[in-house]
């Protein structure tokens, strides 16, 4: 983690100017982001309405799905959220430690459609098997708006400062574009656009194939069975609005970007202290503080302060889940936002963590000289720092 040394004066300004410009007006979450056109705001909308639409198998549903619409998993506490479901994930990793994906890929489907013979189930030859929790989207637009430049700045991938941190910027292609890009979204930074996420999202938590993933897949289902599952198809089953021609994974993406980012909660006296001991102790060389937006032709996106507490590059931290997913490593995994972190539960990738301070106490790897830090804080002190991570 290099960023820090040559930041931290700025970045310390920077804050107490987000901290105190609370004051503003009330965002509810799921609301769209202020300043949008009225032709926006109207996108957002339809986006919405297809965000939450529940799909059946006539839609193009399955055969195999994890959820009937984007909200049977981003619901809570408004649309775009979380839900408590978590997916699971498997592959095979050989005696010399190598992993590979079996047949159909790593994202295992955990329903199917009538008459259920294309239900999956977990390969004999998976010895490896996760659990992932949903990831909530406010603010996504602004998080996609973060140049790939910015991430690379911050990674320091052969520790050469020496602070026992890393990270490393996840070195993807967009599938919506074909360009080498810097992915930031998921567990894994396995995607760079909200697009590209929509497209995989559709297809594979759906099984609604579209323009980025037109072929269906399912976990140790070969491709010729999983035809016979499903009803006559010509083609894609994602298609174009008559009167807008917008795709769903266009108007899943539109609602996503324009989503507002969580506000703050009450920032209390404890939670101001708290925020300093934070700092102090180490937690921002990852949760960065704030992150800036390139220059973008749209004002609502052109260089605006982004404080999701997230440096939104891989670590390993000791909670890796096996699993090598695009540019990430098993034992990696990118650091999540903690904006908005108290409507979150349960927390970390797996869900596992029913409480904050189990999810800190959970953090090893590159993070084992920080937590050291935060286990010998006084009392009051751990107290002050639950008190602003629970203001987030
Ligand atoms: C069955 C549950 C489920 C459904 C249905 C679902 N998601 Fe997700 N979503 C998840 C999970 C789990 C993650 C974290 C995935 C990972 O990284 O492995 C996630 C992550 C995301 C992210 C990454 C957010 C970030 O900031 O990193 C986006 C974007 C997203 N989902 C969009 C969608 C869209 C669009 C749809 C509908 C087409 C959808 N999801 C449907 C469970 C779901
Ligand atoms: C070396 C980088 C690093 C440091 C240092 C670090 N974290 Fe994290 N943090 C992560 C990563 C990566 C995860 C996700 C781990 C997982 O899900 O398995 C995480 C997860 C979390 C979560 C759970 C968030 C969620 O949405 O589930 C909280 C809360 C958190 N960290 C707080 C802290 C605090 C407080 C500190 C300082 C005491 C800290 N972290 C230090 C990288 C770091």
């Amino acid at each position: 983690m290099i960023k820090f040394c040559v930041m931290s004066s700025t970045l310390l300004s920077v804050w107490a100017l987000i901290v105190f410009a609370q004051a503003g007006p009330l965002v509810l979450p799921g609301s769209p982001l202020a300043g949008l056109t009225s032709q926006e705001l109207e996108l957002f909308r339809m986006g919405r309405e297809d965000f939450s639409e529940v799909e059946t198998a006539e839609d193009g549903l399955g055969p195999a799905y994890n959820g009937t619409g984007c909200s049977s998993c981003h619901a809570s506490p408004a649309i775009g959220g979380i839900t408590t479901m978590t997916e699971v994930r498997a592959g095979r990793r050989d005696e010399n430690g190598k992993f590979t994906e079996l047949t159909g890929g790593t994202l295992f489907h955990l329903f199917s459609i009538a008459d259920h013979r294309c239900q999956v189930q977990i390969p004999d030859e998976a010895n490896v098997i996760a659990r992932r929790a949903p990831i909530p989207l406010f603010g996504a637009g602004l998080v996609e708006a973060i140049s790939d430049q910015t991430l690379i700045e911050s990674e320091d991938p052969e520790d050469r400062d020496g602070d026992g941190i890393s990270g490393r910027a996840a070195r993807i292609v967009d599938i919506a574009t074909g360009r080498q890009r810097i992915g930031r979204f998921g567990w894994k930074s396995q995607h760079a656009t909200l697009l590209a996420f929509s497209g995989d999202a559709y297809r594979n938590e759906m099984g609604i194939t579209n323009d980025l993933f037109p072929d269906e897949v399912a976990l140790g289902i070969d491709p010729e069975q999983l035809k016979l599952c499903s009803p006559p198809k010509k083609g894609v089953e994602d298609v174009r609005d008559r009167r807008t021609q917008l795709r769903g994974i266009d108007q899943f993406e539109n609602f996503m970007r324009l989503l507002a980012a969580p506000q703050r909660g009450v920032v209390d006296s404890a939670a101001l202290g708290g925020e300093s001991i934070f700092q102090n102790i180490g937690c921002q060389s990852c949760h960065t503080p704030v992150l800036f937006t390139a220059q973008h032709k749209n004002p609502v996106f052109d260089r605006k302060a982004v404080a999701l507490f997230s440096d939104l590059l891989l670590h390993d931290v000791g909670t890796g889940d096996g699993i090598e997913q695009e540019a990430a490593e098993a034992n990696e995994i990118r650091t999540p936002a903690l904006w908005g972190l108290r409507f979150r539960r349960p927390l970390m990738h797996d869900g596992n963590s029913s409480t904050i301070e189990d999810a800190v106490l959970r953090h090893a790897g590159e993070a084992s000289a920080v937590i050291a830090k935060y286990r010998e804080l006084p009392q009051g002190e751990k107290a002050s720092l639950l008190a602003f991570l629970k203001s987030l």
